[in-house]
């Protein structure tokens, strides 16, 4: 029978992704209701080390649901990376009486919590990231307000595109994963889409394609460009010098991570942060929070972390056909 949880933590880690607000508020009440006490830790590890911490209670966290970023703050700690910094986390939570955490973050922050439950204090982690690229979950807090507001700005930049008749690369955001790119470029019906995971850094390709695209009457040439990839702005330079055909690079950046999450991470966001709490105040310890195959399930972290995921090669086959 595991001990008896009487006071839950939640932190928000890593980069922040819109709907990491509707987690801790689901953490929260759920907790709340379980009879258990919640507390806030401010700007993730570096908060806990710190000793930022707060009482929640249900007013802590009305009127954020619809709120981008994380009531919390959030922020990236070294030394938590080290066994000194994670002794002296499990430290401070024995100090506030924390028997549990829920941490929301990408795979980072996931190690950070498998640390924490080594040390003794149970953690749940809930995948929050904008960029899909947790191979345990089919979905990731905040992915889905990312690609529809990438896609809205695409389109804007697509229009002055056609007017000018010029070529566009548009970055977005995913320095290791293509996801948003894949699912913008696909959505935007863009030309040409580059993906971290597979790019061959062959330019001439993108250069014949273009003209290729000019000759049969194409108006516009929207390249979608991982920020993996990165140099834009030096690569519509050399499109240009190449094609002859006015290049602008336009890149997205944070307003990608900003913003109202959409119904989708709300939803998710809010089941996922449920299942945590639930499983946290059930004295389970070192698991993710997954959405997989249709369904909410928890993995065990180390499992979770040795799991591999890559670009769906048949989508990426198609994404290449509707773009010709
Ligand atoms: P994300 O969670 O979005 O992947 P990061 O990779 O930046 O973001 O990780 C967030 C934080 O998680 C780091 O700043 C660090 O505090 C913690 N973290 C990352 N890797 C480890 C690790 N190997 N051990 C312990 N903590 C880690
Ligand atoms: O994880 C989300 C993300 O936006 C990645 O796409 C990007 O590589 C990274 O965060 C950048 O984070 P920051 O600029 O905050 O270091």
């Amino acid at each position: 029978m595991a001990e008896q949880i009487k006071t839950i933590g939640v932190l928000t880690s890593g980069g922040d992704a819109p709907g990491m607000n509707a987690a801790i508020r689901a953490v929260v009440r759920t907790g709340l209701q379980k009879g258990v006490e919640v507390k806030g830790i401010k700007r993730g590890y570096a908060g806990l080390l710190a000793e930022e911490i707060i009482d929640l209670n249900r007013n802590s966290v009305s009127e954020i649901i619809d709120k981008g970023g994380t009531i919390l703050g959030t922020a990236r700690c070294m030394e938590f990376v080290t066994e000194e910094g994670q002794k002296k986390g499990a430290e401070v939570c024995r100090k506030f009486g924390i028997d549990g955490i829920v941490v929301i973050g990408g795979d980072g922050s996931y190690r950070g919590a498998q640390a924490l439950s080594k040390q003794g204090i149970n953690t749940i982690g809930i995948p929050g990231t904008i960029d899909l690229d947790i191979a345990c979950t089919d979905y990731t807090i905040g992915f889905d307000t990312a690609i529809n507001t990438a896609m809205e700005a695409i389109d804007k930049v697509r229009d002055t595109s056609s007017s000018h008749e010029r070529c566009s690369i548009i970055e977005v955001m995913g320095r290791n994963a293509g996801y948003i790119a894949l699912w913008c470029g696909v959505a935007n019906g863009a030309e040409d889409i580059l993906l971290p995971e597979n790019y061959d850094y062959n330019e001439q390709t993108i250069i014949n394609n273009i003209i290729q695209n000019r000759k049969r009457g194409k108006k516009h040439h929207i390249i979608i460009n991982a920020e993996g990839i990165g140099h834009s702005t030096s690569m519509a330079r050399r499109i240009e010098a190449a094609t002859g055909i006015e290049t602008r690079a336009t890149i997205l950046g944070y307003m990608q991570r900003g913003g109202s999450p959409t119904c989708k991470d709300r939803f998710y966001a809010s089941i996922m942060g449920s299942y945590a709490a639930d499983i946290l105040c059930q004295g389970k310890t070192n698991r993710v929070v997954a959405y997989s195959h249709g369904e909410f399930v928890d993995y065990d972290i180390d499992e979770a972390l040795a799991m591999k995921k890559g670009i769906p090669e048949y989508e990426y086959e198609v994404s290449k056909i509707l773009s010709k």
